[in-house]
C-alpha cells in the first residue's frame, strides 16, 4: 500500500485546520509534523502544544518527525499531546534501542530516520522493532529543497534487507518528493511518501494530492508487474 503523509511545514499556519481538511480528501491519510529545535537543524518550527492542537482537529495519524537534539526528554510530552508515530534521528540517539522502546512504552509507534550521509547499516539491529524507517532525501531543516538522487540506493537497500529479514516495517522518504521524483522512490521500495511543497498550493491542495498519489500508485503497480 502506498500512502501520502502530507507535511504541514508547507501549509499556511494561520489556517491549519482548513489546510488539513483539504489535503485529507485528496487521499492523504497521514499528517507529517516536522518538529525542529534550532540545534539539530538550523530552523525552529513547533512542538507538543501544536501537536495537541492538531489532535483536536484531525483523527488522522500524526507522524511526528523529531529533528531535535534530545528526543528522550520530550517523548512523554508528545505522548500526552496525542502523537501516534514518533520518528527519531539515528544521528542523535546514543541509545537508539532504548529510545525506540521508550516510544513504544508510551503507547506510540517508534520509527527511525537517517540523514543522507548516514548509511542503512547503522539501523540493522533495530529494524525488528520499528514501525517505519525514514530515509531523508534532503538534508533536514527546510521544505522546498532539491531531492538528492543518491539516497534512492538506500531505499533499495532497505527494501532488500526487509525481505531478507522477513520484516514488515514501512519505508518512508522525505524531502523533494514531487511528480518528478515520486516514481523513482516508489520503484525502489518506498511506501510512505512525505510531501510538503508538492501538495500545499493555495486552491490546488486536494488536486495535487490526488495527482501525486495517482503517479505513485501507478509506479507501484508497474513494479508489481515486473516482479
Ligand atoms: C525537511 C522536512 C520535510 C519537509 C519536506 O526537513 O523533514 O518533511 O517538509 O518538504 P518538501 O516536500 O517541500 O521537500
Ligand atoms: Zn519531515
Amino acid at each position: 500500500m502506498i500512502d501520502l503523509a502530507f507535511s504541514i511545514l508547507a501549509a499556511v499556519f494561520t489556517n491549519l485546520g482548513e489546510q488539513i481538511a483539504t489535503a485529507e480528501p485528496g487521499g492523504g491519510p497521514v499528517v507529517h509534523v516536522d518538529v525542529m529545535d534550532g540545534h539539530f537543524v538550523p530552523n525552529i518550527t513547533f512542538g507538543p502544544p501544536v501537536v495537541a492542537a492538531l489532535r483536536k482537529i484531525t483523527k488522522l495519524p500524526l507522524d511526528c518527525h523529531l529533528m531535535i537534539e534530545d528526543p528522550d526528554r520530550f517523548i512523554p510530552d508528545f505522548a500526552k499531546a496525542g502523537a501516534n508515530w514518533v520518528l527519531v534521528h539515528q544521528e542523535v540517539c546514543r541509545h537508539l534501542h532504548r529510545t525506540l522502546t521508550g516510544i513504544l512504552e508510551h503507547g506510540m509507534q517508534p520509527a527511525v530516520v537517517i540523514n543522507p550521509a548516514t548509511p542503512v547499516e547503522t539501523l540493522e539491529e533495530v529494524l525488528g522493532i520499528v514501525h517505519h524507517v525514514l530515509v531523508m532525501t534532503v538534508n533536514p531543516g527546510f521544505g522546498g529543497q532539491s531531492f538528492i538522487p543518491r539516497c534512492v540506493e538506500k531505499v533499495r537497500h532497505l527494501a532488500a534487507l526487509r525481505a531478507e529479514m522477513g520484516l514488515n516495517f514501512r519505508i518512508e522518504v522525505d524531502g523533494g518528493i514531487a511528480s518528478d521524483t515520486v516514481e523513482e522512490v516508489v520503484r525502489a521500495g518506498a511506501d510512505l511518501l512525505v510531501a510538503g511543497s508538492a501538495i500545499f498550493q493555495p486552491g490546488k491542495t486536494q488536486e495535487n494530492a490526488q495527482e501525486f498519489l495517482k503517479l505513485a500508485r501507478a509506479a507501484a503497480s508497474e513494479g508489481a508487474l515486473l516482479v
